[in-house]
This record gives C-alpha cells, sequence and structure tokens, in this order.
C-alpha cells in the first residue's frame, strides 16, 4: 500500500481507503463489517471514511465498536456533519449549535476523543458562511478534530470559506470522481490544488458499476448493491445502459493492460496527484483485497488513451451535479 499526504495536513494516508456508506449502516450484516474492516487493516488500509448521517448514527457506531480495540493511532478516521439527523426537520445543517451537538454524538458513537478529519458534508446556504467556519475551527481548537474539509461544495463556496479564514482553513476535498463521474476535473481540482487542498473521492468504483460485475441486459448478481431495496435509491446516480455499455468496452482495455477492471478503474483515479485517496466501499473482505491492488499500478499513457477511447461520448460530467452540491452563499450582513 501506497500513502500520500493529505493536503497541507501531517496526516498520510492510504492511497485506498475505506468508506461505510450504504454498508456499515445495516446494508450488510455486524460480522461482515467486521470483516471488511480487519481486511482493510491486514491490507494496509489506514484512513476510514464515515458520516453522521450514514444510517443515521449507525455507520459511526458500528465502526466506534469495532475500531476501538486497536490503537487509536494505527487509523485515520473521517467522519462528516450536516445530513438530516432524525425527523425533526431542524436537526441538521451547519449552524454553530449543530455542528457542536453533532460532533459530540459523533466522538461518542466513534468511540474516540478526537476524529482526525471532519468534513462538511454538503454547504448550507442557510446559515452565514462566518457561523460554519467559526464552529468547525472551535471543533479544532477544542482538539476534538485535528483537520478540517468539505464534500461536494461548489468552487464558489470553497472561495468564499478561503476568502474568509484563508487557504489553511481546509485539508481536503471530497467530490465523487470515477471514470464514469469526471466533473471535479473541469474546476475543482485546479481551485484546490492551488490551496494545498487534496481530494479524497468517493465512489471510484461507481457503486460497483466499474468492477464489471453488471452486464447489459441481464439481471444484478445476487447481493449485489444494486439488487438491495434500501440502497437502490442510489442506482439512479450511475446505472444507465450508456454507462454499463462503457464497462463492457472498458474489458478488453484492462485485460490488455493484465488489470482487472477494478485495479484500472482505481488507477485511473489515482493517476492524479490531486487525490491523496481513493475511498472504496466493500461488502466482502476479498473485495477490500482485490481492490487495494491498484495501489502504486501506473497507467501508461496508451493504457490512458485506450481508456478515453473506450468511455467514447459517454456523459461523464452534467446536470446531475445538483444532486450533489447547493448552489448559494449566505454571509453575515
Ligand atoms: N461525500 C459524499 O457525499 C459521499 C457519497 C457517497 C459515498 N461516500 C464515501 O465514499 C465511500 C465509497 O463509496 P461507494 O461505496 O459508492 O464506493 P465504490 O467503491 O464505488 O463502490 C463500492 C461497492 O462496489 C462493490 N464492490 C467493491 N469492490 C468490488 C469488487 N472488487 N468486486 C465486486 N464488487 C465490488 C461493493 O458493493 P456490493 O458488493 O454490495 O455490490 C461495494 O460496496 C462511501 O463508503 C463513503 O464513505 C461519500
Amino acid at each position: 500500500m501506497r500513502f500520500r499526504t493529505l493536503g497541507s495536513s501531517d496526516l498520510e494516508v492510504s492511497e485506498i481507503s475505506l468508506g461505510s456508506w450504504l454498508t456499515y449502516a445495516g446494508g450488510i450484516e455486524a460480522d461482515q463489517t467486521r470483516a471488511c474492516t480487519d481486511a482493510a487493516f491486514e491490507a494496509g488500509i489506514n484512513f476510514f471514511d464515515t458520516a453522521n448521517v450514514y444510517g443515521r448514527g449507525a455507520a459511526e457506531a458500528a465502526w466506534g465498536e469495532i475500531l476501538s480495540s486497536r490503537p487509536r493511532d494505527s487509523y485515520i478516521l473521517a467522519t462528516k456533519v450536516w445530513g438530516q439527523m432524525s425527523d425533526d426537520p431542524a436537526d441538521r445543517g451547519l449552524s454553530a449549535a449543530q455542528i457542536a451537538k453533532q460532533v459530540d454524538a459523533s466522538l461518542a458513537r466513534l468511540q474516540t476523543d478526537y476524529i482526525d478529519l471532519y468534513q462538511a458534508h454538503r454547504f448550507d446556504p442557510d446559515v452565514p458562511l462566518e457561523e460554519t467556519i467559526e464552529a468547525l475551527q472551535a471543533v479544532v481548537t477544542a482538539g476534538t478534530a485535528r483537520y478540517l474539509g468539505f464534500s461536494e461544495w461548489t468552487v464558489e463556496q470553497i472561495q468564499a470559506a478561503l476568502d474568509i479564514a484563508g487557504p489553511d482553513l481546509f485539508v481536503s476535498s471530497q467530490p465523487q470522481y470515477s471514470m464514469l463521474w469526471q466533473a471535479p476535473e473541469a474546476e475543482l481540482f485546479a481551485l484546490c490544488e492551488a490551496n494545498d487542498i487534496s481530494h479524497v473521492v468517493w465512489s471510484p468504483l461507481a457503486q460497483g458499476l466499474l468492477t464489471g460485475k453488471y452486464r447489459p441486459g441481464q439481471p444484478f448478481p445476487a447481493g449485489s448493491r444494486f439488487t438491495n431495496e434500501t440502497m437502490s435509491a442510489s442506482m439512479e446516480i450511475v446505472m444507465s445502459d450508456e454507462n454499463l455499455e462503457a464497462v463492457e468496452r472498458l474489458r478488453p482495455v484492462a485485460a490488455d493492460a493484465g488489470l482487472s477492471l477494478p485495479e484500472l478503474a482505481l488507477a485511473w483515479v489515482l493517476r492524479r496527484d490531486e487525490l491523496a485517496s481513493a475511498i472504496i466501499g466493500a461488502s466482502r473482505p476479498e473485495q477490500v483485497h482485490a481492490n487495494v491492488a491498484a495501489s502504486g499500478i501506473q497507467l501508461s499513457p496508451d493504457v490512458l488513451s485506450a481508456v478515453d477511447e473506450a468511455l467514447g461520448d459517454v456523459p461523464v460530467t452534467g446536470p446531475t451535479l445538483a444532486k450533489f452540491a447547493t448552489a448559494g452563499v449566505s454571509r453575515r450582513s
């Protein structure tokens, strides 16, 4: 496993990290969660990403149980704040009160007294940005979080935050990024590079599509993410005939390069120095082991061209970005 420095921090994170969305929040059983987490440690993964909202605390609690039996300095723990945490419509967002309440709740569930990377899961346009920044900085000052990051903020929102607090405010950005979702390349990568902010990218395998296990015109394989009703709401992000056909065209590219499809897909995102880590999901330990093999693979210019050709004009950026980012910035008057 190779490691990369996370932005301007002193954190050295594994190139492949493990996330807990849709898997460790009730999607799979507790023993599988433990097996995948143990496999991650065996494979050299030291970076774990969760969020308060995954299963409304269930994913953090699952990892709290498992990770707390290991030395705290053997893993780097990232979580997030913003999502709807209860049926109370006010129990969400990035107000000072909500951040203060949620960080304490996350620490309790994670059974730790500090979070390495505390991320604003989305932007909250209903709260003055100054209030959000001060509340996040207060968490760092209190020592309960070491560093701050954001996920799916627009470049305007990021720039507004940096204008208020300076370039050291954030060390990381968490965008969706894969062969099938290249939107961050347009503007986000350059802005973050200029401010020493690294990316830790989500769904680098397009939720499993880029492993090649979903075939055009065939039923989804038994037990896969898209067969589970509670998970299939996420399907519309990536599942389309166009994407399935593109993966079929990638199949010989991977074979010619002597790689599996997951290796090709993960090495493809990791080719960018702007990334510190690709956050994979895994429902089985074998998937963790298969995916970590991508660390250290260098793709030749010929392979990269063949990937571009195979993707063809499949839409890899576009209006679905609106699903992730909330436009607008609210400022104190
Ligand atoms: N910031 C955000 O807004 C945001 C949003 C989404 C995710 N995330 C983070 O990113 C992490 C990763 O997202 P993701 O789970 O969508 O990542 P992903 O790596 O694109 O997809 C993971 C899923 O693909 C399948 N899979 C993985 N490796 C495989 C292999 N070698 N062979 C066959 N199937 C394989 C597994 O699903 P099945 O076995 O169940 O089919 C696995 O759970 C999340 O856990 C979370 O931490 C963040």
